[in-house]
């Protein structure tokens, strides 16, 4: 087991090597994959922090290169790196092909997967091509525990006391290049109890900056209960409708992003009222179902103290009684038993 682990953590770091090279020094990941990556602002010593790739477009040039340097094509296959023809022993594709590559790190630094970016989509291009290709589940990589950027973030979240939490790859990217280094992503799907607890190792307070879209804040106020469940502080900072982390700051600019988390950080239980009550407007109907949404999140913090002092802010905001938002809080309690 410990020796399969071993091997695959081997071919995974010849893997991402193999792809920072066909970046930095072959013809076609120049002109494609760099010159992709400058576009988009990244500059060199970002690129070499993340150890970012590309994957050349081509059937199995990372199979061929693994192959001729002694590793085996089951090897490659467990390591989610190359998928087998129907029937065939030897033969196969990789997985990863003309896309620029994030490397994944565990806490350790060891490379256990990868996220791959298309570059452009092809209107002429048959079947449907997802934005980002990613490892599938292997020994070493289970998607529900990792966040992405840990290795790279952890010192830093643990000096500042406080973890950011981005949806995509090239926001912890770009938040690091511009000096923000206490930043992990949760790659787009809603958090795990496994991703909020290796936070929970290097903080209690994170702050969420998901993407300026309907799906980016139903995502925030959606799963985060658990968030709360598990004794974190939680923030928010929204963004400009379509606009992420990463594209706002490559417009701002650093200072002026620091600035908007500083202003525009409200914690979870405030950012949850405000945004409900906006969407009920008048209807007194809609308002008691906020009350029992907002109450239903309160008890879920589990220190009493700061359970007290949501519920007096927030009858202050929904101009009701605390005693009334309390007692609707043992009602939900009662009901969960
Ligand atoms: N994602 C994914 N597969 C997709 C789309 C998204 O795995 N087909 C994950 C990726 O980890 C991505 C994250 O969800 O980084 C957030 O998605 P999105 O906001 O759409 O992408 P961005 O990270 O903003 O990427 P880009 O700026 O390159 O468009
Ligand atoms: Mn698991
Ligand atoms: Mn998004
Ligand atoms: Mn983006
Ligand atoms: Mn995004």
């Amino acid at each position: 087991r410990q020796n399969e682990r071993e091997s695959l953590y081997i071919i995974l770091n010849f893997a991402k090597n193999f792809f920072q090279e066909q970046l930095n020094a072959t013809e076609e990941g120049q002109a494609i994959g760099l010159s992709y990556l400058k576009e988009r602002g990244f500059n060199d010593t970002i690129r070499k922090k993340f150890e970012l790739g590309y994957s050349p477009d081509v059937w199995d040039a990372l199979t061929q290169a693994a192959i001729a340097k002694g590793y085996n094509a089951d090897l490659l296959e467990k390591a989610g790196l190359l998928i087998r023809r129907e029937g065939s022993n030897s033969g196969g594709y990789d997985r990863f092909r003309g896309r620029v590559i994030f490397p994944i790190h565990n806490v350790a630094g060891k490379v256990i997967a990868f996220g791959a970016r298309i570059l452009k989509t092809d209107p002429n291009a048959k079947g449907h091509q997802p934005k980002y290709l990613n490892s599938p589940e292997t020994d070493v990589y289970h998607k529900s525990d990792v966040l992405y950027g840990i290795y790279q973030a952890k010192n830093t979240i643990r000096q500042l006391d406080v973890c950011y939490l981005v949806e995509g790859y090239t926001d912890v990217v770009s938040l690091h290049q511009a000096g923000i280094e206490n930043v992990v992503a949760s790659s787009g799907t809603s958090l795990t109890v496994e991703q909020i607890r290796l936070i929970g190792r290097f903080t209690p307070n994170v702050t969420i900056l998901y993407d300026g879209d309907p799906a980016g804040i139903k995502a925030a106020l959606r799963g985060l209960d658990l968030v709360l469940e598990e004794g974190l502080n939680v923030s928010i900072v929204t963004f400009p409708n379509g606009e992420d982390p990463d594209s706002y700051v490559q417009r701002v600019g650093a200072e002026a992003f620091k600035k908007h988390l500083q202003s525009a950080a409200r914690d979870f239980i405030t950012f949850k009222t405000q945004t409900l009550l906006e969407d009920a407007g008048d209807d007194p109907f809609r308002k008691a179902a906020v009350i029992t949404d907002v109450v239903g999140s309160i008890v879920k913090i589990p220190d009493a103290i700061k359970r007290q002092i949501f519920f007096r802010r927030t009858a202050e905001m929904m101009r009701v009684d605390e005693q009334m938002l309390i007692t609707e809080g043992n009602k939900i309690l009662r009901k969960e038993k």
